[in-house]
């Protein structure tokens, strides 16, 4: 099969304090799917917590994509040095987190230019990895970071309840780990 066409169309800058309100919005529009796939308090508080990295000053990490035909904020994603996910890998480690795609935008490479963005900026900290965890019921993504090199890193699987439960309710579902190795 012949790679898709990289879209022209597209400007990846960090994310501004102009920016916020839009990252906000988009971080809510695109995890809506995942309600359905989680126990309401725990879909609840990993929502916030997306809330709460936005903030009103989006962090130094995060990035943006913009459609330039319209200026449309259509994706983001950030890498982060240090935070409660950060703390379960090794040092040199950068995470990422936060990865969204506007769902009009889907399925058009737009998660590829963010993702590889997202790369970049962790080579330009120095990292030696990257790491990240997903949910299981999170197939696009981790079709979208096997793409990118991702490798599952089983070891650091944590219980989705205690990073965003208790959930009230019988959920034994695991946040799954995935790394990127940029030493090679
Ligand atoms: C995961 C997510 C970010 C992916 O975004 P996306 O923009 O659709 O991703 P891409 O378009 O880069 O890749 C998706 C598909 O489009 C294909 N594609 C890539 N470039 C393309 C192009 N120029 N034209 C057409 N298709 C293309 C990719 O090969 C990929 O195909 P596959 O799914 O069959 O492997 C998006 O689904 C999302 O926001 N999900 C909800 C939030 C979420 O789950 N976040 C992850 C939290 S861990």
């Amino acid at each position: 099969m012949m790679a898709a066409e990289p879209r022209r169309d597209l400007v990846v800058t960090p994310a501004g304090p102009d920016d916020a309100a839009a990252l906000r919005r988009l971080l809510l529009d695109a995890n809506e799917e995942h309600r359905p796939g989680f126990p309401e308090v725990v879909f609840a508080n990993y929502l916030d917590d997306l809330m709460v990295l936005v903030g009103n000053e989006p962090p130094a990490g995060m990035v943006v994509v913009r459609d330039t035909t319209d200026g449309r904020l259509v994706g983001t994603g950030t890498v982060m040095t240090a935070g409660a996910l950060h703390s379960f890998w090794p040092a040199g480690t950068v995470i990422l987190r936060a990865m969204a795609v506007a769902p009009s935008a889907r399925g058009a490479g737009v998660g590829g230019v963010v993702g590889r963005a997202c790369l970049e900026r962790a080579r330009q900290l120095g990292a030696s990895a990257v790491g990240l965890h997903t949910a299981p019921i999170m197939a696009d993504a981790m079709r979208l970071y096997a793409g990118l090199g991702f490798v599952r890193w089983p070891s650091l699987d944590v219980p989705i309840d205690e990073i965003f439960g208790p959930a009230g309710e019988p959920y034994d579902d695991r946040a799954l780990a995935f790394r990127l190795d940029l030493t090679w």
